[in-house]
């Protein structure tokens, strides 16, 4: 396939990119390059890879990428919580208005897979401490970044028409962790295993409250499952990426760091309350496309730990490993 990835130079991107050009799919990035862009340099050469640099904000820019394309991958965002509330009307701009200009142009274009990389945080929180949320329980955005996540999914779906020819499928991913060409160490997972080595010392705020997380390969892994899928079994069809098995409260993770750095000090900051606590069912793209993930949260936090210790990176603190 020839595939448009957007924010394909980010954190989740960086490690798409590359498996979908070994899979033997021509790929194009648009990319403005809000965090540098030398984590696509390992694939610079391939004569399978492009690279624009562009805002999709460019609605002009990208209708002149979209013409033989079979499939969009839409990951260009302001993404998380905090950033999103730095700058709302830039982050509206971007989540929300530009990615209803790519929807509308991707199907005139007559593109026709279109996966949507969506957030389980759209959940909020469970309603019932005791279970799990799936893709059929009710959402509740308790930000601004979920509210456009829920509200292009809300579009998505609305479009979906099997006859078309037009396949849009969004994705919830878990909270994602690893190392990836493009680092962030503003991720629970990497951010806390970081600390705890190199700081010595963390503070946790909620460390009752349940996520899911998955590995930043397995991410990829899921888009590339539902680029192959019949499109019948994905069209218009939510699915959560991840692993059941994978929820766990903070606490836990600071557990499964600990054996790495016995020797910090780790505080705990209770709250009493946190519109984020959820803890997600990943069934259905089990059952449905037999996606299952290649690693644990345990073996990404050797995998970040490894990195954390070898010194190859001089300054955790440098903007470009966060959003
Ligand atoms: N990382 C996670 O834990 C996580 C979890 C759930 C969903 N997601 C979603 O997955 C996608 C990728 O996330 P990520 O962690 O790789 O984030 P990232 O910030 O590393 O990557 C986003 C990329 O989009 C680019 N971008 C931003 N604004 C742009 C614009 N106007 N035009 C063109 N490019 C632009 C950035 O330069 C960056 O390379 C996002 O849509 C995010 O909401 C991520």
């Amino acid at each position: 396939m020839k595939i448009l990835v957007t924010g394909g130079a980010g954190y989740v991107g960086s490690t798409l990119v590359p498996l979908l050009l070994a899979e033997g799919h021509r790929v194009t990035v648009v990319d403005s390059l809000l965090h540098g862009g030398e984590a696509l340099l390992g694939v610079w050469a391939n004569p399978a890879f492009e690279f624009v640099r562009g805002d999709v904000r460019d609605h002009g820019q990208v209708r002149a990428l979209l013409p033989g394309v079979d499939a969009v991958v839409h990951l260009a965002a302001i993404v998380g919580d905090p950033a999103c509330a730095r700058d709302p009307e830039l982050s509206r701009a971007v989540n929300l208005e530009s990615s209803l200009a790519l929807i509308e142009e991707s199907r005139k274009a007559g593109v026709s897979r279109f996966i949507f990389a969506s957030t389980c945080s759209n959940y909020g929180r469970m309603t019932d401490p005791t279970s799990y949320v799936d893709e059929d329980s009710e959402l509740s955005p308790v930000s601004l970044y979920a509210e456009t996540k829920v509200a292009i999914e809300k579009t998505l779906l609305q479009s979906a028409s099997h006859n078309g020819g037009w396949c849009p499928t969004p994705l919830r991913f878990a909270t994602v962790f690893g190392v990836s060409n493009r680092m962030r160490f503003d991720l629970t997972v990497n951010e806390f295993t970081m600390e705890m080595l190199t700081k010595k010392h963390l503070i946790v705020f909620g460390e009752q409250f349940w996520r899911p997380y998955i590995h930043v390969r397995d991410a990829a892994r899921g888009i590339a499952k539902v680029l192959a899928a019949p499109v019948e079994k994905v069209s218009g069809k939510v699915f959560n990426v991840g692993s059941t098995d994978q929820n766990f409260q903070k606490q836990q993770l600071v557990d499964m760091i600990r054996p790495h750095a016995p020797d910090a000090q780790v505080e705990f900051v209770r709250k009493q309350e946190d519109p984020r606590d959820y803890r997600v069912c990943f069934s259905r793209i089990q059952q449905a496309l037999n996606f299952q993930i290649t690693r644990t949260v345990a073996e990404g936090i050797e995998e970040v730990a490894h990195l954390v210790r070898s010194n190859i990176i001089c300054d955790f603190s440098d903007k470009r490993f966060r959003n």
